[in-house]
């Protein structure tokens, strides 16, 4: 069973699925290590009542980022963490731990990407008048939103579509999608998806 660590900075939402999918037996991983950017996010709670080990920073307190990218490694190397699965985690993949992981780092975002990449990628789909967005999970490179896509499921944006509801929709999908997907990924090294609503 592969040991991931899941990095998160807000709510933790997606976390939770991924929790909850383990429990469940659905998805075959060992979460060992929660990552978090933000002291006081409510993710950390999250991890504190499923038992889940923390290690949560502030960025702040290093002089840069290759300096608390460096911790992290040190933290998930003692925890044995083979895949690093970013969930919400509100910050870009610096050289240092690319460089450790680089190919074994996913992210899940709220559009179809290529479009909206970055912050409020539901905002920037309302804003744009989009008919279409979505749900993208890829691996992580260098660039914002920019690395391999694996899959993507999408959503229509309706006339009346508020904030609230795209968002209600599009967390739907990714609370089932993410874990689905680890799972083939962790315990197969494929993806097999339904084509009528994904393309690669
Ligand atoms: C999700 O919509 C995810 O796609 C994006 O950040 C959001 C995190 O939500 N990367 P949550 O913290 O998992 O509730």
């Amino acid at each position: 069973m592969k040991n991931i660590a899941i990095f998160a900075s807000g709510n933790g939402s997606n976390f939770q699925a991924i929790i909850d999918r383990v429990h469940a037996g659905d998805l075959t991983a060992h979460i060992s290590l929660l990552v978090c950017d933000r002291p006081g996010a409510y993710c950390v709670e999250r991890a504190n009542a499923a038992g889940i080990p923390i290690f949560v920073f502030n960025p702040k307190d290093y002089p840069s980022k290759a300096d608390f990218e460096q911790k992290i490694c040190e933290q998930l190397t003692t925890a044995g963490v083979e895949w690093v699965i970013l969930a919400g985690y509100m910050r870009l993949v610096g050289p240092t731990l690319l460089k450790e992981y680089e190919g074994r780092i996913l992210n899940i975002h709220p559009s179809l990407l290529p479009e909206f990449p970055g912050k409020d990628a539901v905002g920037q789909a309302l804003a744009a008048k989009a008919k279409w967005s979505g749900v993208t999970i890829h691996f992580v490179d260098d660039g914002m939103d920019t690395g391999p896509i694996i899959v993507q499921e999408r959503v229509r944006i309706e006339a009346n579509e508020t904030r609230e509801s795209l968002q209600r929709k599009i967390q739907g999908i990714e609370h089932r999608l993410y874990p689905e997907i680890l799972h083939m990924l962790l315990t197969r090294g494929e993806v097999k998806h339904d084509e009528k609503t994904s393309t690669y």
